[in-house]
This record gives C-alpha cells, sequence and structure tokens, in this order.
C-alpha cells in the first residue's frame, strides 16, 4: 500500500480567501503606513479605521507600541530586530489577509530592505505601501511621546531619524503630506485612494 492512500486532501473543501471576500463584502488588502516615529501613522491608521467601519467595510488595526507589547516583546530595535518584528507582522497580516480582511499597519519600518522584505511576504498584489510624510523637524517637535528628546539627550539609543536610519520609499502607492491636513484629512485621503481598490 503506498503511504499516500490515507492522507485525504481537503483543499478542495477549504474555504478560499475570495469565499470570505464575499462574506465581508470587500477586497482584502494590506495597507503598510510607514514613516518616523511620531509623523501620525497610528492616528491616521485608526482614523482610517474607524471610517472603513463606518462605511460598513471590516478592518484591522496592526500598530507598533502594541505589537511590541505582545507577540514581539522580545525584540529591541537593532536593525536585526527591526526587520524580525517586521517578518512578523508581515506574518500576521497575511493570515489576516487570507481571513479576508483590510489590515492597516503602522509601523516605521525604516529600510527598504525590511518594506521588500514585508511586500515579498505578503504579495505585491495585495500589498499598498502608503508613506506617511512628515519632516523629523515637525515629529520632533510634537514630540508625543518624548522619546525625541530623550534620543537626544543620548539616553535612547539608536532612535530612528537621529541615529538609526530611515530612508524614503522611493515609489511608494501614496504619499501623505500630514504637515498641512488634519487627521481626518489624512485617513480620508487615504480612505479614496483605497475605495475603488477594496470594494467588490
Ligand atoms: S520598527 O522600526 O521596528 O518598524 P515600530 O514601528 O515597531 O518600529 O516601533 C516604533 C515605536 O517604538 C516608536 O513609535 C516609539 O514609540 C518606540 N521606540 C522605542 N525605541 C525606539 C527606537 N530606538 N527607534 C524608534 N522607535 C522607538
Amino acid at each position: 500500500m503506498s503511504n499516500t492512500n490515507n492522507i485525504h486532501p481537503i483543499f478542495d473543501r477549504l474555504l478560499q480567501k475570495e469565499d470570505r471576500e464575499k462574506r465581508l463584502g470587500q477586497k482584502a488588502k494590506v495597507l503598510w503606513l510607514t514613516g518616523l516615529s511620531g509623523s501620525g501613522k497610528s492616528t491616521i491608521a485608526q482614523a482610517l479605521e474607524r471610517k472603513l467601519y463606518n462605511e460598513g467595510f471590516f478592518p484591522q488595526v496592526l500598530d507598533g507600541d502594541n505589537i511590541r507589547i505582545g507577540i514581539n516583546n522580545n525584540l529591541g530595535f537593532s536593525i536585526e530586530d527591526r526587520k524580525e518584528n517586521i517578518r512578523r507582522i508581515a506574518e500576521v497580516a497575511k493570515l489576516y489577509l487570507n481571513s479576508g480582511i483590510i489590515t492597516l499597519n503602522s509601523f516605521i519600518s525604516p529600510t527598504k530592505e525590511i518594506r521588500s522584505f514585508a511586500k515579498n511576504i505578503i504579495g505585491d498584489e495585495n500589498f499598498i505601501e502608503i508613506f506617511v510624510n512628515t519632516p523629523l523637524e515637525i515629529c520632533e517637535k510634537r514630540d508625543v511621546k518624548g522619546l525625541y528628546k530623550k534620543a537626544r539627550a543620548g539616553e535612547i539609543k539608536g532612535f530612528t531619524g537621529i541615529d538609526s536610519p530611515y530612508e524614503e520609499p522611493d515609489n511608494p502607492d501614496l504619499e501623505i503630506r500630514t504637515e498641512n491636513l488634519t487627521v481626518e484629512e489624512s485617513a480620508d485621503k487615504i480612505f479614496d485612494y483605497i475605495l475603488p481598490i477594496i470594494r467588490i
């Protein structure tokens, strides 16, 4: 007896991404927000999540600070750890994607290599790169979490934009220059861009 006799493939019976998308009434995508700490990524993602929900979509935010106290609480901020941080997040986002969900990922994801790594895991056609472009001076002036002050004082080493690199995306799908926009206006710009993509 061949040893495949007792194997019963179930792939044709498993629910597909398309089945779940149909149930949820949307096309699942991963919106990848990249930008400096304090650029507004998380706040914009939260506003966008609410807007999508109110418009009948089924979104889920994945956010740096939350993930880093949970699944990634063993990782720091070396380039290697950031890469592992992003690898795990991309794998999680892929699970959500295959569940038909629109994920809003808000992570610094500081280098081109790290972002293309994430894109490879998720797949080109489902990865939408959004550059939340806020100049360093403004992030530093806002300093919502007080981290830039600590980084300048040398109390935090390897802080993005200060003594650790941030490489701007060359060719993002969308760029949001937040400087003269409210949070709602930024979220609306992303919403208008993705609506034709996520609508069934
Ligand atoms: S990433 O580089 O690995 O993508 P991630 O988005 O998860 O970073 O986490 C960034 C958040 O961690 C920042 O918004 C800030 O609150 C906090 N943080 C703590 N230390 C650092 C650091 N050295 N560089 C950047 N952010 C830091």
